[in-house]
């Protein structure tokens, strides 16, 4: 038993490309919905109505949709799906759930039913536990659930599979490693927000066990991960958020010499750094004009809210306190302004100059719904390097333009040869040449989107002529950053 692999026909490569992610996002939220909800619930219910009609509408073309992962990406029918950002989150969420219990893809079957799906969510969220994996197939069976089935990697083809991964040559083992550690810690993220809101704490064993694979990918010197805190419009932002400023004052507190154990708690500290605005109502927070005095005093409060989360968990330890001062400090500026009001005496830490940086430099070039467009990270670091530069400490100033380089990913540049490149991420060795990816080559031709070019670093032979505005981009440059 043999699931399809990647191939060219043009039929299915427009059913996957149409079809795909909308597979995957309804496939997650009917696993999201099966670990809160019972089967029977109307939330589920209606999530698997979606499920099933995307399901069907397959097998109109189609005698089975075969759902696999091979190597980073998942493949629909053997045609890969395609990393938009719109479904970034739901993307690796499923992956990690696969990967959890050992499953290389899953096949639908014509004539699949409902009570078949709900039995199969009991079973496939019951194998959660490493030690159940295992067995999970064989569980499937003795459900009678027989239009649904599991993939096992062994069944993919081996060959198929070996050729497939030869076409990528971007797949660098860094890169991989480093989008595993990061949609990891995003959906850890998330998960201790939501736990965080049932509880009224945070539970800070879970945001170190989140955070110790970002201190290791650094401390290895391994930056594909900042690079991928570039990403910004995609569905799981506000979690990724928290994980952008983790990844960035690690990356800072490295570059300004901090141990292990610094790093480590820095990373708590951004990574709950916004743990308060839990306590503004969702409407205060997404307001797309400006807000009015009675919220401006709600939002204002937030990093208070959040140092007092964290002072309710039990016991103390210098994690904690760093996390809960960072917290309370992370929208102080330098230069005394910004908030809480606080005595003329009081000296921010370190530790919260550190992930007031990374935040502002996360937040200015996210989406806004008031904004035309974003900030480019490249205009974002120019505002922050020009007039908002008396808000920060210079030293810490210094360290982001080390974490993120002269031309952070996602900045699009004409080089001096006439080639243009997508910085991908930095290069802490030189930060006027990042790793890049090339859209156009020298000689005006371009490389196919399948079998990427790469520099790793821009060579000594090239350097930066001039900065493209986005308006000026054909490109995506979120999908090529995600890919
Ligand atoms: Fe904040
Ligand atoms: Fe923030």
């Amino acid at each position: 038993m043999s699931a399809p692999l990647p191939n060219d026909d043009t039929r299915d490569r427009n059913l996957a490309e149409s079809l795909g992610g909308t597979l995957l996002l309804r496939l997650s939220a009917l696993m999201r919905t099966a670990r809160t909800y019972d089967v029977s619930n109307q939330a589920f219910q209606r999530q698997m109505l979606e499920f099933i009609g995307v399901i069907r509408q397959l097998h109109e073309d189609e005698d089975e949709v075969a759902l696999v992962v091979v190597g980073d990406y998942f493949y629909l029918n053997g045609v890969r799906i395609k990393t938009e950002s719109s479904i970034l989150g739901a993307y690796h969420s499923l992956m990690a759930d696969f990967e959890r219990r050992q499953v290389g893809g899953l096949r639908f079957l014509p004539g699949i039913t409902e009570p078949e799906i709900e039995r199969f969510f009991q079973v496939f969220l019951a194998a959660d536990d490493p030690s159940m994996a295992e067995r999970l197939p064989e569980m499937i069976a003795e459900a009678s659930i027989q239009s649904i089935l599991i993939v096992a990697p062994s069944d993919l083809d081996v060959e198929d599979l070996a050729r497939e991964l030869a076409d990528q040559p971007q797949q660098t083992g860094e890169r991989s490693r480093a989008k595993k550690t990061f949609w990891r810690a995003v959906s850890g993220a998330k998960k201790i927000v939501l736990r965080a809101r049932q509880t009224g704490r945070p539970d800070l064993r879970h945001a170190k066990r989140v955070v110790q694979p970002i201190v290791d990918n650094i401390m290895k010197h391994e930056y594909s991960i900042v690079g991928l805190t570039a990403l910004k419009d995609h569905d799981e932002y506000t979690y990724a958020h928290c994980v952008n400023v983790a990844v960035l004052s690690i990356s800072m507190g490295q570059a300004l010499g901090l141990p292990r154990q610094a790093l480590a708690d820095l990373g708590v500290a951004g990574l709950l750094h916004d743990l308060g605005k839990m306590s503004i109502p969702g409407d205060v927070l997404r307001k797309p004009g400006a807000l009015s005095a009675d919220e401006w005093v709600m939002m204002r409060r937030h990093p208070l809210e959040g140092a007092m989360m964290i002072a309710r968990m039990p016991g103390i330890s210098t994690v904690m306190l760093d996390a809960m001062r960072a917290c309370l400090e992370h929208h102080m500026n330098y230069n005394r302004t910004g908030y809480p009001d606080v005595e003329l005496e009081w000296g921010q830490a370190t530790m919260s100059r550190i992930v007031a940086m990374a935040d502002c430099f996360d937040a200015m070039t996210a989406h806004r719904a008031y904004c035309a467009r974003p900030r480019s990270p490249f205009e974002g670091l120019q505002i922050l390097l020009g007039p908002n530069r008396v808000n920060f400490d210079p030293a810490v100033l210094w360290a982001l333009v080390r974490t993120v380089g002269l031309y952070p990913a996602g900045t699009v540049v004409q080089t001096a040869s006439g080639a243009v490149v997508l910085a991908l991420s930095p290069n802490p060795r030189d930060v006027t040449r990042p790793f890049c990816r090339v859209l156009v080559r020298a000689d005006g031709t371009s490389p196919s989107e399948d079998t990427p070019e790469l520099w790793e670093p821009m060579p000594e032979a090239e350097h930066v002529h001039r900065v493209l505005k986005p308006e000026e981009m054909q490109v995506q440059a979120s999908g090529l950053l995600a890919a």
